[in-house]
């Protein structure tokens, strides 16, 4: 009975592998009501597609010089520093994010899967958004090899 009690996830996690998927997600999982997060936004690509879809997005980076050459880009987006794995901070941000999208360098290989999962875990609790849209080509693969026990086949 604890077991069924316990905090569950309701995030849904959408696993893509290169940028070219990771953007092609934009209009299946981006809708005008949705609020954005993007973490590990580099000078603001995807963040001009996702403002594009939703108007209320923030894209966010740990490079200072990263986050400066996006504001200069887009002047009409929102852009903010950030160190994904200070979530407390991405809190802080404001905003009650629907959808997270990350994409941050050093998440792409096998070994960094437990890190990869942690981030996601880390932020499907606190910040509570509808899905994380995640550039890991690991988590893809990853995943593609779960799937949940419904019982036996008739
Ligand atoms: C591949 S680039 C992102 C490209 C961008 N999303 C796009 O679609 O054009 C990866 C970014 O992750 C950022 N990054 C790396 N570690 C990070 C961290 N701990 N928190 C936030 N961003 C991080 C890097 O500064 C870099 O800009």
């Amino acid at each position: 009975m604890a077991n069924e009690r316990q905090f569950k996830l309701r995030t849904t996690f959408v696993a893509t592998r290169g940028v070219k998927e990771y953007r092609a997600t934009i209009p299946a999982w981006v809708s005008a009501d949705d609020v954005v997060l993007e973490i590990g936004c580099e000078w603001g690509t995807t963040t001009v597609l996702l403002a594009a879809q939703a108007a209320n997005v923030v894209g966010t980076d740990v490079s200072r010089e990263c986050i400066e050459r996006a504001r200069k880009m887009h002047p009409g987006i929102r852009f903010e520093v950030l160190d994904a794995f200070d979530v407390r901070a991405a809190r802080e941000i404001g905003g009650d994010f629907t959808k997270v999208y990350i994409d941050m360098s050093g998440l792409s290989g096998y070994r960094s899967l437990l890190d990869t999962i942690s981030l996601l875990t880390m932020y499907a609790t606190v910040l509570r958004p509808e899905a994380i849209v995640i550039k890991s080509g690991a988590l893809k693969h990853f995943a593609g090899h779960c799937v949940p026990w419904r019982g036996a086949r008739a």
